[in-house]
């Protein structure tokens, strides 16, 4: 996003409200009543969390609703549930078992469907067959794998047995699976042949096999056939989904295991601010309750709904509002294998066509990137289905916004811009769309039992329109329980700088009528069309290739893709900062870390602007490849003659 479209969010003071007819019949139906369940979630937020949690199916009832463990905090302890039962036991046991559970679309139109009951038998089997190779309550299950519903079913059996799932996003290099299958030692591997994208076949399975050769804790590795991909399968290590689960000592039922509260229900790795990723812990009781909750109220859950959410399940997105969220609410759910513009600009709108889909969720860069193909696409297909849009995952501009109200939401779908993020584990700050007036740009109010503030450098609060950090003042049922095997990082990372107060590493501001306004990450974390990078973790990939001595990364402002990557890098002597290298460079961060991580532009240069203790100055970096005049204050560098040749080799 560009500072003018910054600026004009900060201006922007349209507002819409929901129509009559959508407040009329939604959950929440007016601001006066999220007022007033706003007023009493923050008053007594253990008594609400409760009512709400009485909801679920319980084996076994809690006894503490919060408490806080020396700043860890348990939410239900003493409560026994499974979240595989209350996604899918609990409605076929009312009656819902035909029901469609999940619609997946493949790339090339085929279409697959699972009721209730087909999708739990399938997860029992699965279950059944993770059992059978020795998984139980506790170990870790990595799972690498495309947009199949065998993704969801292994998600949905690993929870059923007491298994953590970690699953890593199907665009991640093997050298980043190597490390998150290291760190939380997983002890099975679930994975696929190879995948689609854009009529191409993308290979997994190699992947996984690269990144296990050394690797002692993984004893299986279970493969989807998704595209008759030739794959190397090692012999006693490697199994195909297909042949497991059609063994016949393999039964379509399981029992669900009773599981603690806050046992641990799956890892998720996420860009941090130093360079290893963090792996964000959700437990059980807490996570389901949040995602139901929020599911049913932001996306205003109804019986006949088709919901889509345009994620993938590799990212929190997909975790909490693609599976467990709509299961959980026993809405329909629909999976897309493929991207938004094959084999043409209508995909997207082809699917809510064909599917009736009446819940549209996505993120901002797609909606800029659907938004330039023309409005001729959208035009061609039917929408009406349409009730309700939303957006996540990075702040929307005005413009965009507009145009998804009106060419898609043809001026009658409420837009729910929600802000969350993978360690809150649900939406924390968004509309309910049949109460909330909504002004395009503005995440708006917190969901109730959610108190977010704005702090200054000091720990005061910010006034209206001042902006500061980002912080939410009171734990909630969702949030994550510590970073896996590194209870310190958790601490310093979230309640280090404010006390008792969790950070959240982004800017805002709330205005004159409360609403929040989220300009973006305040730490060394850069988000690429709505993906999560840790500028560190792109320099160590840029100063392993061989030519490279040095690297700097910042972030400018993209047209699409939100913001994009600027690499500063000095090279090691006798090499030349040639087109070649710059490609090298490229390939290189692109096979080591993923497509996702590629610098957009790369500045070489012989001198980076250090202090005189040797830290590199990110700020003035920053100024420079956004091509500002003026670059702030520069006298701490022990050399500040190198920031007006920095100036002068800019890359346009
Ligand atoms: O900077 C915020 C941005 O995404 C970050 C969280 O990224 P991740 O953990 O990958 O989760 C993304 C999906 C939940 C936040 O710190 N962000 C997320 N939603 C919004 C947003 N920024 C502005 N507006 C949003 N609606």
């Amino acid at each position: 996003m560009s500072d003018d479209s910054i600026t004009s969010i900060l201006k922007e003071d349209r507002v819409f409200n929901p129509t009559a007819e959508f407040s009329s019949d939604a959950h929440v139906k007016s601001l006066k009543e999220y007022k007033k369940i706003y007023k009493k979630s923050i008053e007594h937020p253990e008594k609400f969390w409760a009512e709400k949690a009485k909801q679920l199916h319980w084996f076994k009832k809690w006894h503490t609703i919060l408490r806080n463990d020396h700043g860890f905090f348990k939410w239900f302890e003493g409560g026994e549930l499974n979240i595989s039962y209350n996604c899918l036991d609990r409605h076929v046991n009312a009656g819902k078992g035909n029901k469609l559970a999940l619609i997946w679309e493949a790339e090339d139109g085929e279409v697959k469907r699972y009721t209730y009951s087909e999708l739990l038998a399938e997860v029992c089997k699965f279950s059944n067959v993770l059992k059978g190779h020795g998984l139980k309550r506790g170990d870790r299950v990595c799972i690498y794998m495309p947009m199949v519903p065998e993704l969801a079913i292994a998600m949905l059996a690993c929870a059923r047995i007491g298994a953590i799932h970690s699953i890593v996003f199907g665009g991640f290099s093997s050298d980043s699976l190597k490390d998150r299958i290291d760190d939380c030692e997983a002890k099975l591997v679930i994975t696929a042949d190879g995948t689609f994208r854009a009529g191409k076949i993308i290979p997994l399975k190699v992947n996984v096999d690269l990144a296990i050769k050394k690797n002692k804790s993984v004893e299986k590795v279970v493969v989807v056939k998704r595209c008759k991909n030739k794959v190397t399968m090692k012999k006693k290590r490697d199994l195909w989904w297909h042949d497991e689960i059609s063994k016949d000592n393999i039964e379509d039922t399981c029992p669900a295991e009773s599981m603690h509260s806050e046992d641990s229900l799956f890892i998720l790795y996420t860009s941090g601010t130093t360079g290893k990723p963090k792996g964000v812990l959700h437990t059980q009781a807490g996570y389901l309750l949040y995602v139901y909750q929020t599911f049913k109220w932001v996306f205003d859950a109804k019986d006949n709904d088709v919901y889509w959410c345009t994620a993938d399940i590799g990212w929190i997105t997909g975790h909490s509002y693609i599976v467990y969220g709509p299961l959980a609410n026993s809405s329909t759910t629909l999976m897309f294998e493929g991207v938004p513009t094959y084999p043409s600009p209508d995909r997207f709108w082809k699917i809510v066509e064909k599917h009736k889909v009446s819940v549209f969720y996505t993120a901002p860069t797609a909606v800029r990137a659907l938004m330039r193909l023309g409005d001729e696409w959208p035009k061609k297909c039917n929408l009406k289905s349409l009730r309700l849009l939303g957006t996540v995952g990075e702040p929307i501009n005005p413009e965009a916004w507009i145009w998804y109200h009106k060419i898609i939401g043809k001026e009658k779908c409420p837009i729910v811009d929600t802000w969350w993020q993978t360690e809150t584990g649900g939406i924390m700050i968004t509309p309910l769309p049949g109460a909330t007036p909504t002004k395009p740009g503005s995440a708006t109010l917190p969901f109730p039992g959610i108190v977010p503030a704005i702090l200054k450098e000091d720990g005061s609060e910010a006034k209206a329109n001042e902006g500061g950090n980002l912080v939410i003042k009171k734990p909630w049922p969702g949030m994550l329980r510590t970073v896996w095997g590194d209870p310190q990082r958790y601490k310093e990372t979230y309640f280090g700088k404010y006390e008792h107060i969790y950070l959240a590493g982004d800017s805002a501001r709330y205005d004159r009528d409360g609403y929040f306004w989220v300009m973006g990450r305040n730490d060394d974390v850069i988000k690429v069309s709505g993906h999560r990078i840790g500028t560190a973790e792109v320099e160590s990939h840029l100063v392993s290739y061989k030519d490279v001595a040095e690297a700097a990364v910042v972030p400018i402002p993209h047209k699409i893709k939100g913001w994009s990557i600027y690499a500063f890098v000095t090279l090691k002597k006798g090499t030349k900062g040639t087109e070649k290298t710059r490609k090298n460079i490229v390939a290189h961060v692109a096979k080591e870390m993923g497509h996702i991580a590629k610098p957009e532009r790369i500045q070489f240069t012989d001198f980076l602007p250090k202090t005189r203790s040797g830290k590199i100055m990110r700020r003035i970096l920053k100024a420079i490849a956004e091509g500002k005049k003026d670059v702030g204050n520069t006298t701490t560098l022990a050399d500040p003659s190198v920031v007006p040749r920095l100036i002068k080799g800019r890359i346009k």
